[in-house]
């Protein structure tokens, strides 16, 4: 049996992950909350003919607690997104003190979840779940996770016409780093099967990986960032984790890790200087399994981008600590 919640289900990326939740056998019950419209998007989705008993909760009568006891994986779309001009680390004053009120019920209702997280910025609220759960005494490296795959969905779309495959995703390319502008680093040497870039087309293509986000933010005008796409790349994810966590094995895929609690993540710690990094992890029945260090052999581009990433991200996950231990006044 597995139970899932999704939190900040009614906005735009929380409808269309939540409907792919309920469609997917893997999900006996599924959970929705929001401080708005989660009865109506319950109802609605509790007509489809498919496994998963629906339903919705708001802050009212327990609902967080509701929607969290007895979840197996938890997942996190709550929190504003950007407009035109913004950065990620804009969003940080409001999604900050959401994400950690929200991982604060996780501490206290579902302890055990597997917890993904999508409120931007990814880069500091992964640190700030971390250092909530810390601070509850419940923290479990293994089972927390900053959903990084929409990198590496738009590297396989990018990619695709030097790739050749029919379906993009057949090729896999390492993304490492964080998720925002030049933390995201598209290994694109580490492609299985490999292929070539042309070299006039190389700075072109990492670019449109990293700054992908803008690309959308700048098509809807004001009216949000990537929601259909990230439901996809979300979804794709927490499948992952619920098989691995079902015994399935062989499963590997990119997401923002506290490094010090995933075997084989010192080795990563030493190379980039930083204690959270995406980098591609194996999932068990328990979670993050060992992180890869998929560092070596890298181009002296790749070194490059590598570089402004880890001095990028050191600041970020700071700033996500900080906001912990010394959290701002009232
Ligand atoms: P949205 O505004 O459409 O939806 C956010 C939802 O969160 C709303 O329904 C809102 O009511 C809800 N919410 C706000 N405060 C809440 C709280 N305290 N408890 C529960 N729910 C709450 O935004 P969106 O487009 O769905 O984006 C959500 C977040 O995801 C943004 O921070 C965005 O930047 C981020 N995002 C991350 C990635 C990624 O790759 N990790 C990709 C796209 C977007
Ligand atoms: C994305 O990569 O699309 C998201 O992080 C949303 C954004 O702000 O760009």
């Amino acid at each position: 049996m597995v139970k899932a919640a999704v939190l900040g289900a009614s906005g735009g990326i929380g409808q269309p992950l939540s409907l792919l939740l309920k469609t997917s056998p893997l999900v006996d019950e599924l959970a929705l909350y929001d401080v708005v419209n989660t009865p109506g998007v319950a109802a609605d989705l509790s007509h489809i003919s498919s496994v998963a008993k629906i339903t919705g909760y708001l802050p009212k009568d327990d609902g967080l607690k509701h929607a969290l006891t007895g979840a197996d994986i938890v997942v996190i779309p709550a929190g504003i997104p950007r407009k035109p001009g913004m950065t990620r680390d804009d969003l940080f004053k409001i999604n900050a003190g959401i994400v950690r009120d929200l991982v604060k019920g996780i501490a206290e209702f579902s302890p055990k979840a597997f917890i993904l997280i999508i409120s931007n910025p990814v880069n500091s609220t992964v640190p700030i779940a971390a250092e909530v759960l810390k601070a509850a005494g419940v923290f479990d490296p293994k089972r927390l996770f900053g959903v990084t795959t929409l990198d590496v969905v738009r590297a396989e779309t990018f990619t695709q016409e030097f790739s050749r495959q029919k379906n993009p995703s057949a090729t896999k390319i390492p993304v490492v780093g964080g998720h925002s502008g030049e933390t995201i680093v598209p290994l694109f040497s580490k492609a299985t099967p490999a292929f070539q870039i042309p070299s006039d087309k190389y700075d072109a293509l990492v670019n449109r990986v990293q700054f992908g986000g803008d690309e959308v933010v700048k098509a809807k005008d004001g009216a949000g960032s990537a929601t259909l796409s990230m439901a996809f790349a979300g979804f794709r994810f927490a499948e992952s984790v619920i098989k691995a966590s079902q015994g399935q094995t062989g499963i590997v895929e990119p997401t923002f890790v506290y490094l010090p609690g995933v075997a084989g993540g010192d080795e990563l710690v030493k190379a980039t200087g930083v204690e959270f990094f995406s980098t591609l992890v194996a999932l068990g029945a328990n979670g993050a399994e060992e992180a890869f260090n998929v560092l070596d052999g890298i181009t002296d581009q790749e070194k490059k981008l590598l570089e402004a990433c880890n001095k990028g991200l050191k600041g970020n996950i700071e700033k996500g600590i900080d906001f912990i231990k010394n959290p701002p006044p009232k």
